[in-house]
């Protein structure tokens, strides 16, 4: 696939060098345009060693001085050239830029010349991403997504932690995360077409008081990365999510919870109209019943907290569930394959996904993931460590091939 990558001049320019090596990885050729505000961020040098090939850095032809790293190819002929554009980060003054159709720059010039998918990734200050003026462009690019294979695709900003030292939404999403939805457009896979997913997603937190909760270290990544996955091959998804900081995928409906309590409301209602579901949540096992009204004070005193169990809301699905599929996760520190077994028996489930939590650099907080399929057969299937989106894939290979074998036994 040949994708040009449009880099616009904001701090998060120097994780476009990452998404050059991503696409490169999954078999794409890179043809890097950085803007002149990128420039100021991000030298064209870093692409053109990781592209293998000269960085569009203007309109015009090179000076002398450029000519190393910079290609004189025109925007027209460039457009003929290309599969799919992808502009990350796509800065408050591209999207504008784009939304109005000026062409004022190389990387404009060829958005307006260029006939097919334009996926774009913004990333700037929360306040800039908020601003009417912003947020009225999205929309105006959204109203021109007209099918998948042409239009624009806008991936949210994920929230945190910015640059400029504010907390919200803003942050570009993992370059591989992007990646794969590039990747995504350009070879679409429709083999989860007419399926509804329910998935769950993230911890839930149980309050103490007014102030506290207990909580657990689940990133809400997994269940993210498998909500996008289904999408991306043609899924209806429900994403019931815990609290995390992820941006969910626009084509997917949302339920936010925090609690246990409200994560098994959110999943008996949606049961009926989905034809599989993927627990994927590190739901609390532990509550308090009664919670405080006031915050709890300090004494001197030792204090114990007395907690009842959360209603395990896999096993009630597991009761209820017909013939759709349904698919637990086990996080376990030991005993893998043994503790899936016994989860996969005594919450019916047609398959649990298991994984090695005190394993480093994998499961909870982590990009990447490695687990264990065990399958009501007696069979298991090892996903090597691999970004959690390729897992993701992985895993919903396995559900298609079992929703296959039952539809074939009905
Ligand atoms: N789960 C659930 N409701 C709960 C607890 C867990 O639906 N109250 C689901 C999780 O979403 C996951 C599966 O059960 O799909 C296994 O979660 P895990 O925490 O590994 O197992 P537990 O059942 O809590 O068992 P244990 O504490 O013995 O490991």
């Amino acid at each position: 696939m040949r994708v040009a990558l449009g880099v616009g001049g904001g701090i998060a320019a120097y994780k476009a060098a990452e998404l050059a090596r991503a696409l490169m990885e999954r078999g794409c050729s890179v043809q890097a345009i950085l803007t002149a505000a990128a420039q100021h961020f991000i030298t064209p040098l870093t692409f053109a060693a990781l592209t293998q090939r000269k960085v569009i850095t203007s309109l015009f032809p090179a000076n002398s001085a450029e000519e190393i790293y910079s290609s004189s190819i025109d925007h027209i002929r460039l457009a003929q050239e290309t599969d799919i554009l992808v502009v990350a980060p796509a800065t408050a003054d591209l999207l504008a830029r784009f939304a109005q159709g000026l062409a004022s720059d190389f990387l404009t010039a060829f958005h307006l010349a260029f006939p097919g998918p334009v996926v774009l990734s913004p990333a700037m200050n929360t306040n800039m991403w908020l601003h009417p003026a912003t947020q009225a462009n999205i929309q105006l690019l959204r109203s021109r997504q007209l099918l998948r294979s042409r239009g624009y695709h806008i991936i949210p900003p994920d929230e945190g932690l910015l640059a400029c030292g504010t907390t919200g939404a803003g942050r570009l999403p993992d370059p591989i995360r992007i990646a794969q939805h590039v990747i995504d457009i350009g070879h679409p896979r429709r083999d989860l077409d007419g399926e509804t997913m329910l998935i769950t997603a993230g911890p839930t937190q149980e309050s103490l008081d007014p102030v506290r909760f207990i909580s657990n270290r689940s990133s809400g990544k997994m269940g993210y990365s498998l909500a996008e996955a289904a999408i991306a091959r043609g899924a209806k998804v429900v994403l019931v999510s815990g609290p995390v900081p992820l941006a969910a995928p626009p084509e997917a409906e949302l339920i936010r919870v925090r609690t246990a309590l409200e994560m098994r409301d959110a999943v008996l209602a949606n049961l009926p109209c989905s034809t599989v579901i993927i627990k994927s949540a590190a739901v609390a096992d532990y509550h308090l019943e009664n919670v405080p009204d006031q915050k709890v004070k300090k004494t001197a005193m030792r204090m114990s907290i007395e907690l009842s169990p959360t209603p395990d809301i896999l096993a009630e699905v597991g009761r209820q569930k017909g013939d759709r599929l349904l698919i637990g996760f086990a996080a376990e520190t030991q005993n893998l394959v043994a503790e899936a077994r016994r989860k996969l028996e005594t919450k019916n489930c047609d398959m649990v996904v298991a994984n090695l939590v005190s394993q480093q650099g994998i499961g909870f907080e982590s990009e990447e993931n490695e687990v264990m399929l065990v399958m009501r057969s007696g069979d298991t299937v090892k996903l090597d460590k691999a970004p959690k989106r390729r897992i993701a894939d992985g895993i919903l290979d396995h559900v298609l091939k079992l929703g296959l074998a039952l539809r074939e036994t009905h």
